[in-house]
């Protein structure tokens, strides 16, 4: 990713990535503590790789998840959907910032199918803030993740089309 710049959570760095996304300072560090912590609560026996996320709602909360696996392997659901799921069916609506965290440097980035999964979501605009296992971080918008991409609007209004 050429747009890809590992960023360190010194206040110089953090601070320029809170003003390009308007973001307090409080705000970025709550969404690395909650997505880090969030990995603690990850199910994940079979690949023992711990994602932590957590979402800014446009009000101010935080809804964290993590990676819940299954037995039967492509069952297992990502943190990223786990936090949106609660996030959608809490109620919340707008959203601000997501925080995805994990123990690897440099840091991993949402799959494929969770970055569609936030288009649906999320304005192209929203920062995915992506923690390594130091808090050094990479930021992209859902855009960069996902050109081109395909979302609700996209479909004409059920019933409109022919049968
Ligand atoms: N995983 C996530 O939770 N989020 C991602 O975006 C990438 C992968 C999980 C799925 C699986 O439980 C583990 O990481 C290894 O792939």
């Amino acid at each position: 990713m050429s747009t890809a710049i590992l960023q360190s959570n010194n206040p110089t760095d953090v601070s320029s990535a809170c003003s390009t996304y308007s973001l307090t300072t409080l705000q970025f560090e709550t969404l690395h503590t909650r997505s880090a912590a969030a990995k603690a609560t990850a199910y994940c026996p079979y690949s023992r790789f711990h994602v932590g996320a957590s979402i800014l709602t446009e009000d101010g909360a935080f809804i964290d998840g993590a990676n819940v696996e299954n037995a039967s392997f492509p069952v297992g659901t990502c943190a990223e959907r786990v936090a949106f799921g609660k996030a959608i069916t809490e109620g919340h609506k707008k959203f601000k910032a997501v925080g995805v965290a994990t123990d690897i440097s440099p840091p991993a980035s949402p799959c494929g199918m969770c970055r569609q999964f936030i288009r649906e979501f999320c304005e192209l605009q929203t920062p995915i803030f992506m923690f390594d296992k130091d808090g050094a971080f990479v930021v992209m918008k859902l855009e960069q993740l996902l050109p081109l991409s395909f979302g609700p609007e996209a479909l004409p209004p059920p019933g409109s089309l022919p049968a």
